[in-house]
């Protein structure tokens, strides 16, 4: 789970790698490094830190190459260490390897490896690749080519691979499987990336590589081939829809308030939502017997939402399962459609219950913001959510839009079933109207939010609760919380507490409550009672509650008053004001906030 990026180009190259995977560290920052082509001999630097700070400390701005690879790390195999940096060399040096991915059998590859002579200095499994490479070139390989070809023969696992060697000047080697690897024709220079944010600021146009497909840039063109049959494949040049301003900070102190600032663009654009795309996606539903919605983390409770909205909307109970436990858990056959949410459509556990669920013969669909993703190209239909680029590792303007999109998508299941609500107009025009009602909360309530956050940010434990759509919009709120605040958060149905949780009750643990507004009149009732029983025990209550609802103004300490709105949209109100509490309270606590430690954002790891 990295970020990769290589330059073939003219003149001095090596300002461009270190911005193209400036923009990739969402990818991973726990360590980064770089390899060029200088003077017919290549030059590696790498380090510990952030790409700025290691840049720095190694003085890649001595370098001067117009060929070069760079890579962003985030540690699966080996620590966080120099040595464990990528790139990786040969022992002769001529061979330099950056690497998305996991190598399965790397430990045996090694072992050959070594009893062959060859020295590793690090604790990685990418390192048994430059070393492979030179092993099949001392075999006789009859090129370069052919030696890189033969080693990815013998690699098992998931990978994206940029390499530089000096036995081919002015080239850079790709290849991909199962990990993403994006070509960007420039002008006299063309680019590898992770994603197209490596190189947005270069070109627009970009070759997107399919599993088993290896390839080669030089600075003026670029060839790609099949691993399987080596002969070559003939590929569409797709043209990014973003632009490098859009993956920019604009003025926001962070990405993560910058991406919640864009909500009512993205809501806007989910509420859109490809139409041909939309009905193929009814279409398959209509037909199905079973439905899955899957995700994991943020994504996975956007599919919880899903299972809500498709009960109000449609009518249809539909199951929510978290991608990683799907292959455990799924009945699947083709009478079966799963529909995936994901952000990046490169995370590993998405993608695997993708293709679990294809082998079994079942219909997949996904909601994606990243054109061109794996996960885009797995399914059989993709619905683009257009979010434009989310850099903070936060979730947040891709999560509220597929939560709409799901909205829009129960609502068109309805329609073509003939089970539309009866105040199914009402509550469309509630959805158009919520891109403008997200901007009066954010224009209205950020203030009041931060100077919250600012009083309750010494609580480090807390219950974040809600019934009905709301249980998961808490288990999301709190998720933001954990991995933004590092504060103990723990989401749970209101309901539950009686269970067992009210014990913890005390002093200690604040409890922050997701209140529906009154007109949604069961719900309510039953919230009421579940914060009647935390102060039965004198515990600390926070809520999110709407205008007008006097009935619990003696029953909670602080209360966030929202403007009173249809039931339908309320929920998303109340994420967006657990989102900035999340934010404001990690800014009160100075937190690194658009990269958390030991997160990354695109988890392409099991
Ligand atoms: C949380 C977060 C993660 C992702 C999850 C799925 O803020 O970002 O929980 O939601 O790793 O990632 P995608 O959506 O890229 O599949």
């Amino acid at each position: 789970m990295c970020g990769i990026a290589g330059v073939v180009g003219q003149g001095n190259v090596v300002d461009t790698l270190v911005r193209s995977i400036r923009t990739l560290e969402y990818r991973g920052y726990d360590s980064c490094g770089i390899a060029v082509l200088q003077n017919g001999a290549l030059a590696v630097k790498k380090g510990v830190g952030t790409v700025e700070e290691v840049s720095q400390a190694e003085r890649f701005s001595d370098l001067d190459a117009a060929t070069g690879i760079a890579h962003t790390r985030w540690a699966t195999h080996g620590a966080v260490s120099a040595e464990n940096a990528h790139p990786f060399t040969s022992c002769d040096g001529r061979i330099a390897v950056v690497h998305n991915g996991i190598i399965a059998n790397w430990t045996e590859l090694r072992a050959r490896l070594e009893a062959h002579g060859h020295k590793f200095r690090s604790q990685t499994d990418t390192e048994v690749v430059p070393h492979l490479i030179e092993e099949q070139l001392k075999l006789g390989a009859a090129d370069f080519e052919t030696a890189f070809w033969q080693s990815l023969n013998l690699i098992d696992g998931a990978y994206s691979f940029a390499v530089v060697t000096s036995l081919e000047p002015g080239r850079v080697f790709v290849a991909k499987h199962k990990n993403p690897i994006i070509i960007g024709l420039g002008e006299s220079a063309n680019y590898i990336g992770s994603d197209f944010n490596a190189f947005i600021d270069k070109t627009k146009r970009a070759v997107v590589f399919d599993d088993d497909e290896y390839g080669v840039i030089t600075k003026d063109d670029f060839w790609v081939k099949s691993r399987l049959t080596r002969e070559v494949v003939c590929k569409d040049v797709t043209t990014v829809q973003w632009d490098a301003e859009m993956a920019k900070k604009g003025g926001y102190p962070h990405y993560m308030l910058k991406e919640i600032h864009e909500q009512p663009h993205a809501i806007r654009m989910a509420l859109g939502v490809d139409a041909r795309g939309m009905a193929q996606v009814v279409e398959m539903l209509r037909a199905a017997k079973r439905i899955y919605l899957v995700g994991t983390g943020t994504t996975y409770y956007v599919a919880l939402v899903g299972q809500y909205l498709f009960k109000d909307h449609a009518r249809r109970f539909v199951s929510a399962v978290a991608a990683d436990e799907f292959t455990l858990l799924a009945e699947v056959d083709a009478e079966t459609v799963v529909l995936a949410v994901s952000q990046s459509g490169e995370t590993y556990d998405t993608m695997q219950a993708i293709r679990c669920a294809k082998a079994a013969g079942a219909k997949t669909a996904a909601v994606v913001n990243v054109m061109g993703s794996s996960l885009a190209r797995e399914v059989n239909v993709a619905l683009l959510q257009m979010s434009g680029p989310e850099i903070s590792v936060i979730s947040t303007k891709a999560a509220l839009a597929q939560m709409v999109a799901l909205y829009r998508i129960a609502a068109d299941l309805a329609r073509a079933d003939g089970t539309a609500r009866g105040d199914a107009a009402d509550v469309a025009a509630a959805f158009a109207a919520l891109p403008d009602l997200v901007q009066q909360v954010l224009n209205e309530k950020s203030g009041f939010l931060n100077t919250l956050a600012k009083h309750t940010c010494g609580w480090k434990d807390w219950l974040f609760l809600g019934r009905g759509v709301y249980y998961p919009i808490a288990l999301e709120c709190a998720l933001k919380m954990k991995e933004v605040a590092y504060r103990h958060a723990e989401g749970m149905p209101a309901g539950f507490l009686k269970h067992g949780t009210l014990s913890l009750i005390d002093d200690d643990i604040c409890s922050l409550i997701f209140v529906p507004p009154k007109r949604d009149e069961a719900l309510h009732k039953m919230v009421l009672a579940n914060i009647e029983q935390i102060r039965a025990r004198e515990g600390h209550v926070v809520g999110f509650v709407y205008d007008a609802d006097e009935s619990l103004a003696s029953l909670l300490d602080e209360r966030v008053l929202l403007p009173d709105v249809h039931p339908s949209i309320a929920p998303f109100l109340e994420l967006l004001c657990g989102q900035m509490f999340a934010y404001f309270t990690a800014v009160a606590l100075k937190r690194p906030i658009d990269r958390p430690r030991s997160l990354a954002k695109s988890v392409t790891v099991p």
